[in-house]
């Protein structure tokens, strides 16, 4: 079908903008082929002016510069670069930090983390430049569509909402051949469409290609940032991180912001092969999906802050905050930042860290990052109690058989019950 042809699609939902007042455009922009095509398309379509917005969320090897470049040359009548680090470090990632924050196990939410930050940035950029409408380059098929539109549907009402890729009827083919037409670059090959790659401080995934085939192992050159464990260094490395009522403040002793700590720890772990997670999860659309993730910052943060956790909080608190993590981490994956209970449960969160401060030492080589000493001023520990010699104070031996009777009565009288005849 001819674009031309093409009617633009009724409106589902409240905050889909109405295609006649579309005027002004702001539009969340890579540089990628996705949404350089919406750049032009937009204009076309709606005879719109578009304003471009690129977040610097510390996505490596980014040059913002060329990014620009490429907007002004496809039409866009402002640019705007926002670096978010600072932010996205102190106010997202932190959170995160102090939730545990993993979604099935495994996914440390770097994506799910960014896209609140970066549409309420679409929003207030938007609002500066006399913006109607905000455009991004979401499929329909995934979860970022839902973080996107429900932050700005929360804090923009007045604004609304476009996504070409999910609405414009093009597949891979007819947008390169639009790119053609219209004169926009096309990196590569197009033979092998390129995987579909997301990244920030937090970590790095790709999807798309052979990992959408269950069976398929990882193909070597999906991994552009960790190194794979079996090329690691034979030498295995010692890391120490200091936090601070949950904050990671210092690594190796060497106190540092947050942004740079992150990046640190990245490094370190890339080499010795940390944070790759080949992971299988449900997303909020009701599909699964296979992601390959490197996450080596995110891996050894994670695993040094919850072993913190667990030696300065009780077992009822440890079991209890499990829990609430699970849920932090549900909201988040799902998009749902902006909702109360998730500024309730951090409450509860910057309540359980005030105790978390101390010093966890990992061991990592070849993938595996591994707490082989920990170290805090308020670890709910004695050594003289856990140890075998007798002790006075607060724990006496003799009265551990009282415990056990009463602490298993329940469990003997139903098995009795149970085995009766
Ligand atoms: N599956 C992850 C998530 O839902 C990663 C998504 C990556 N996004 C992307 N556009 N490639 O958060």
């Amino acid at each position: 079908m001819a674009l031309e042809d093409q009617r633009l699609p009724a409106r589902t939902a409240s905050y889909e903008a109405d295609p006649d007042a579309v005027g002004r455009v702001l539009l969340l922009y890579s540089g990628g082929l996705d949404t350089s095509v919406m750049l032009r398309w937009i204009q076309e379509r709606y005879g719109a002016e578009v304003v471009t917005l690129t977040v610097n969320l510390g996505q490596p090897g980014e040059d913002y510069g060329v990014i620009e470049g490429k907007a002004r040359a496809l039409g866009a009548r402002e640019c705007h670069i926002i670096d978010a680090r600072d932010q996205f470090a102190s106010e997202f990632i932190l959170p995160a930090i102090k939730a545990n924050g993993l979604y099935g196990e495994g996914y440390p939410l770097f994506t799910a983390l960014g896209r609140p930050l970066i549409a309420k940035l679409a929003v207030e950029t938007a609002r500066r430049s006399g913006c109607d409408t905000i455009a991004h380059g979401c499929t329909g098929k995934g979860n970022d569509q839902v973080r996107i539109e429900a932050t700005v549907a929360t804090l923009a009402p007045e604004l609304g909402v476009i996504a070409p890729v999910r609405s414009w009827q093009m597949g891979r083919d007819e947008e390169i051949a639009y790119a053609r037409e219209h004169g926009i670059p096309v990196k590569g090959g197009t033979e092998v469409a390129p995987y579909s790659i997301d990244d920030n401080l937090w970590g790095r995934s790709s999807e798309g290609r052979w990992i959408e085939d269950l069976g398929h192992p990882p193909e070597q050159d999906v991994f552009q940032l960790v190194t794979p464990p079996e090329r690691a260094p034979e030498d295995p490395q010692e890391v120490t991180i200091e936090f601070e009522r949950g904050v990671p403040v210092a690594l190796d002793g060497h106190r540092m912001g947050l942004v740079r700590l992150l990046e640190e720890a990245a490094a370190i772990g890339q080499r010795h092969g940390i944070g790759i997670v080949d992971h299988i999860e449900d997303r909020i659309v009701g599909l699964k999906v296979r992601d390959i993730y490197e996450a080596p910052a995110a891996t050894l943060i994670l695993t040094a802050h919850r072993e913190l956790e667990r030696l300065v909080s009780t077992i009822h608190q440890n079991r209890f905050k499990r829990r609430l993590d699970e849920e932090w981490a549900y909201l988040v994956y799902a998009g749902l930042w902006w909702e109360p209970l998730r500024s309730d449960l951090d409450a509860y969160m910057e309540a359980a860290n005030a105790q978390v401060s101390g010093v966890i030492t990992l061991k990592l080589y070849k993938g595996l990052a591994r707490v082989i000493a920990r170290s805090s001023p308020n670890a709910v520990y004695d050594a003289s109690l856990a140890s075998f010699a007798e002790s006075g104070g607060l724990f006496s031996q003799s009265a551990a058989p009282g415990f056990v009777e009463l602490f298993s009565l329940q469990s003997r009288m139903a098995w009795r019950v149970r085995n009766r005849s």
